[in-house]
């Protein structure tokens, strides 16, 4: 599985979703690869936001070494799916797609966790640190049933991987 996690900007939700899944991959020993993106190319270049790499670290996920960057058309190919962190952000990529690009890849990230719902993963920017720790909270529901989805592992086996410090 190659998954792509995408927000607007490439600092708050994606970042930290990609490092929430990466560790419970490596975690795993899954043949996984993760990576993530924005739809906007403000922060491109910059490290994830100083409360999204914080709370990361408190699960003992270190997030500070990656880098924004952009959504591209090649990432159609190169992902077997692509996870919009919200509504605007799917809309984002369609809005970037070419009609031969493969649409079907892309879902909303909250419908694993919520079937048949359209939702989003609010968007943490110019909140407080405590708005990054519920979306952390939020995101790693999530990652646990893709994981469980699509390796066949049971849920409950991902359950309590990681100790909050
Ligand atoms: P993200 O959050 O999409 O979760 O990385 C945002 C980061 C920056 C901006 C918006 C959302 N911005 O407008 O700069």
């Amino acid at each position: 599985m190659k998954i792509l996690m995408v927000c607007l900007g490439n600092i708050c939700r994606s970042p930290m979703a990609e490092g929430i899944l990466r560790n419970r991959v490596l975690q795993s020993g899954l043949p996984w690869m993760v990576d993530s993106a924005g739809t906007e190319s403000y922060h491109v270049g910059e490290p994830p936001h100083p409360f999204a790499v914080r709370t990361a670290a408190r699960h003992g996920i270190d997030i500070s070494g990656l880098r924004a960057r952009k959504f591209i058309r090649e990432d159609f190919r190169n992902f077997d799916k692509i996870y919009a962190m919200a509504t605007d952000v799917y809309g984002e990529i369609r809005d970037l797609s070419a009609p031969d690009d493969p649409m079907e890849k892309v879902q909303l990230f909250l419908e694993e966790l919520y079937p048949g719902k359209i939702k989003s993963v609010p968007d943490p920017y110019y909140r407080p640190e405590k708005a990054f720790r519920e979306v952390f909270d939020l995101l790693d529901r999530a990652c646990i049933q893709i994981l469980s989805k699509y390796s066949g592992l049971p849920a409950f086996s991902f359950q309590n991987a990681q100790r909050k410090r």
